[in-house]
């Protein structure tokens, strides 16, 4: 079976996909910005309140109960993350708090002359915090610069930049604002053969396409659950031996073990019910795709990813097919078809007649979801001259349908 197969049952279990704005039914093109969410996340963040509202380490019911699913919460999540050990995932409020707090406690084994390296595609989350981090041990940051013209990595850049003072190279698994997948794989290799650690963003890439950090190569690796049909809720992996000796900024009572080193304070424990709940809601529909109930977490997340990632592939070339027949809009980042495998369903543009911001108000008034400004991305939006309007952006998540791509496209054609 193919999510075309399970499109109506799939968009069924979203409650916010029903939503009807002035007459015309919500199209959800907002996902790069968060995703909606299912019923089932709902209800779990809802049981959780009801039935085991409690703190960390009691050792009566309720709190017995809370552990009980954040243990779990921890194993779902390295099945979605393809690595093997609970302990070396961590929660926290969202990439950006985490990223700032785990920069600075790597920045303590930094001195000068020593070398960062990021990314002009990135999201500032995984640039200033290590921007400001290399500032203050005074190390050097370099740059991977980009191609303007398809918005993707210069590679000979970052060739260029990596060297042995490089201690860390942090760059994004794709790019929030124009889709582009960037090759980790490649950069994690070569980072280290100079032995530098690597940070991995996968924030964007996490609802489109399976995380595998075992194949990417990487040290450490973040991402947030409320791009992923769960809550708001951030999250970051590392490699047990770096967790375990880097030194971390914590309270003393907090433990000096695993995870609990890296989670600071009180964790949003609804919020990773709910995560938990996203991660199964992926899974079951692995199974439901395969017909075999028999199927692991991870078997089954790799299914769906895979399904998930061909299906909004199919729709995303329908759309950018069909921009590129707008004369009024241009489009950023990759148009060639034959380059699939370097994007995922993020597609940015601008318009000849209308601001990002008015072009947005027009299509919110006929329901349709959009995002306009830099996203966060403001490397790219700086390097493209792009500041300080930026783009409109259209972002596609697997309950999106070629319907609603029509809409879009009618709604341009008009405004042409
Ligand atoms: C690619 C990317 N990285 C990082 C972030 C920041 O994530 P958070 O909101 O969890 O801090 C975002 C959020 O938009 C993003 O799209």
């Amino acid at each position: 079976m193919q999510i075309t197969d399970l499109i109506s049952d799939i968009r069924s279990q979203f409650p916010a996909l029903a939503r009807i704005i002035n007459g015309y039914p919500a199209a959800f093109f907002d996902g790069p910005g968060g995703t909606q969410v299912p019923q089932v996340v709902i209800d779990a963040v809802s049981d959780y309140y009801s039935r085991c509202n409690a703190n960390h380490g009691g050792v009566f019911a309720t709190s017995v109960e809370s552990d009980a699913i954040l243990d779990e919460a921890h194993r779902a999540v390295t099945d979605f993350l393809g690595v093997d050990d609970p302990d070396t995932v961590m929660f926290g409020a969202n990439m950006t708090s985490l990223t700032f707090a785990f920069s600075r406690a790597l920045s303590r084994t930094w001195r000068r002359g020593d070398e960062v390296i990021v990314s002009r595609l990135d999201h500032d989350a995984n640039y200033t915090p290590w921007v400001m981090a290399a500032q203050d041990a005074g190390a050097t940051v370099r740059h991977i610069d980009l191609h303007r013209e398809d918005c993707t990595l210069d590679l000979d850049t970052f060739r260029e930049a990596l060297s042995e003072r490089t201690k860390l190279v942090a760059v994004g698994c794709a790019s929030n604002a124009v889709g582009i997948i960037n090759p980790v794989k490649e950069i994690c290799r070569l980072s280290h053969e100079v032995g530098a650690l690597t940070f991995l963003d996968a924030v964007h890439y996490a609802p489109h396409a399976l995380i595998d950090v075992d194949d990417f190569g990487c040290d450490f690796l973040a991402c947030s659950a409320y791009k992923f049909f769960g809550p708001h809720v951030g999250i970051l992996w590392g490699k047990r031996d770096q967790l375990e000796s880097l030194p971390a900024y914590k309270v003393r009572p907090a433990p000096n073990s695993l995870p609990g080193k890296w989670m600071t304070g009180t964790q949003n424990h609804e919020g990773i019910a709910g995560t938990l709940a996203a991660v199964d809601y992926l899974s079951g529909l692995g199974r439901t795709l395969s017909g075999n109930s028999n199927l692991t977490r991870r078997e089954a997340l790799a299914l769906s990813m895979n399904a998930i990632q061909q299906y909004e592939s199919d729709l995303i070339w329908k759309l950018i097919d069909a921009l590129q027949n707008i004369p009024s809009v241009r489009i950023f980042g990759i148009t060639d078809s034959t380059r699939t495998a370097e994007r995922l369903p993020t597609v940015s543009i601008t318009h000849a007649k209308l601001s990002p911001e008015s072009l947005a108000v027009q299509l919110g008034a006929k329901g349709i979801f959009v995002w306009h400004g830099n996203f966060y991305a403001q490397p790219l939006t700086e390097a493209l001259g792009l500041e300080p309007d930026g783009m409109v952006r259209i972002g596609l998540a697997h309950y999106n349908t070629t319907m609603e791509v029509g809409r879009l496209i009618e709604t341009l054609q008009k405004l042409d």
